[in-house]
């Protein structure tokens, strides 16, 4: 079964998120459990952004050891300099430098021809190559970029040194069909490219950044980059919890394994949440707070029956304690029996058809009925009137 690499980019792309602002503590935490999380790869920074960040980038190199930690650098001698001052005491220093290499980019952007670029990328990869082991370049825009110009500077910037190729898909515009191609196209035509790992990084605009990273691993890519609970620049980066899941219940369709300790995501989503502020939509897959709740009649009756008939993960893979069955105005008697068992209370039929008479006027009064309002009803309805 051949192996994809988590590389996570919380600290980094996540904390481009609009409203979130990491201190270096709350940086190290996240870190701690990514690290117990199992990735292979984590972000922690872009060093020449800011004393910060450097700061931060810096400790983390020095204290996790589980796993390799990179920093984002610009294509400038600056910026890889300074990676390396954050970087070097790391368990496997490697760098992450970025130029884009669309049209829109190259003309309005950077102001650069496609041949200046080319140079800057193999005059940096090189540079980069003298001080750290692994070098990983990103082709900054690559879904809008033409691909035989990719084709080009990938076989470059692998001869100068890269050991890693990223094509993200920056402004996330691209559909799983398109990304994969294109991965399918660059593995055909760069005649080098087996001697390095194609990394896909996905955002979210069109809300296909998960499914977009399926079809690369599809198409060869052997890295998946995203965020926990898939936060990031505007819409977002690939949920990595997300994609974690999915391999693992589809292995029928995909045959590949990560190193993620699936059980430790619902605890690196809450601390994610809490310490960035980010709130994890109730519906959002995998850790919203509906993910396992049940509440229509006949969805309780299958799943008090039998899990599968309505779970597809079971809640206990990813470290929620079980399921939930919420009390409202669309659920059936079965659920409110076993809640009846579970508080302990012994009802005879006739009590039984009383209590859930209130429960169910109570519905249309109130969207979820809470433990303490059911606990209301039954002690009413056992008190002889
Ligand atoms: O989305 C993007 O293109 C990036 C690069 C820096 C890799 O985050
Ligand atoms: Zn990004």
């Amino acid at each position: 079964m051949a192996h994809v690499n988590v590389f996570d980019t919380t600290l980094r792309d996540g904390e481009q998120s609009a409203g979130v602002n990491l201190n270096r503590l709350e940086k190290i935490e996240i870190a701690k459990q990514l690290e117990r999380l199992g990735v292979d790869v984590m972000e922690a920074g872009f060093p020449a952004s800011s004393q910060d960040d450097f700061e931060a980038v810096k400790e983390i190199a020095n204290t996790v050891r589980g796993c390799s930690v990179t920093g984002l650098a610009r294509a400038h001698r600056k910026d890889i300099d300074r990676a390396w001052e954050a970087l070097k005491g790391g368990a496997e220093p490697r760098i992450h430098i970025f130029l884009a290499t669309s049209p829109i980019h190259m003309t309005h952007k950077l102001k650069k021809t496609p041949d200046e670029v080319v140079e800057t990328a193999v005059e940096m990869v090189s540079y980069a190559k003298e001080k750290f082991p692994i070098v990983q370049w990103s082709a900054e825009d690559a879904c809008r970029s033409d691909l035989d110009f990719l084709v080009h500077i990938i076989e470059k910037v692998i001869d100068a040194g890269a050991s890693v190729i990223n094509l993200p898909d920056t402004v996330g515009y691209t559909t799983p069909d398109e990304y994969g191609k294109m991965f399918r196209y660059v593995t055909e035509n760069v005649p080098n490219i087996d001697k390095v790992i194609l990394s896909a990084h996905c955002h979210n605009d069109l809300g296909m950044a998960v499914s977009n990273s399926l079809a690369a691993i599809e198409n060869g890519a052997r890295q998946i980059e995203g965020t926990i609970n898939g936060i990031g620049e505007r819409a977002g980066n690939a949920a990595i919890e997300e994609i974690g899941v999915a391999l693992e219940i589809r292995k029928d369709r995909y045959d590949y394994q990560t190193n993620l300790v699936l059980k430790e995501i619902k605890r690196t989503s809450d601390l994610v949440s809490r310490l960035t502020g980010m709130m994890v939509p109730g519906n959002k897959a995998v850790v919203g707070r509906n993910a396992f709740a049940h509440e229509s009649g006949i969805h309780q009756d299958g799943v008090l029956k039998e899990s599968t008939t309505y779970e597809i993960i079971t809640p206990s893979m990813v470290g929620i304690d079980s399921n939930r069955m919420v009390l409202g105005k669309h659920s059936g008697r079965h659920a409110f029996k076993e809640k009846v068992k579970e508080f302990g209370f012994e009802l005879n039929e006739s009590k039984l058809k009383e209590a859930f008479e209130s429960f169910k006027n109570l519905t249309g009064k109130k969207k979820e009925v809470t433990d303490d309002d059911l606990f209301a009803i039954l002690t009413d309805t056992q008190t002889e009137h």
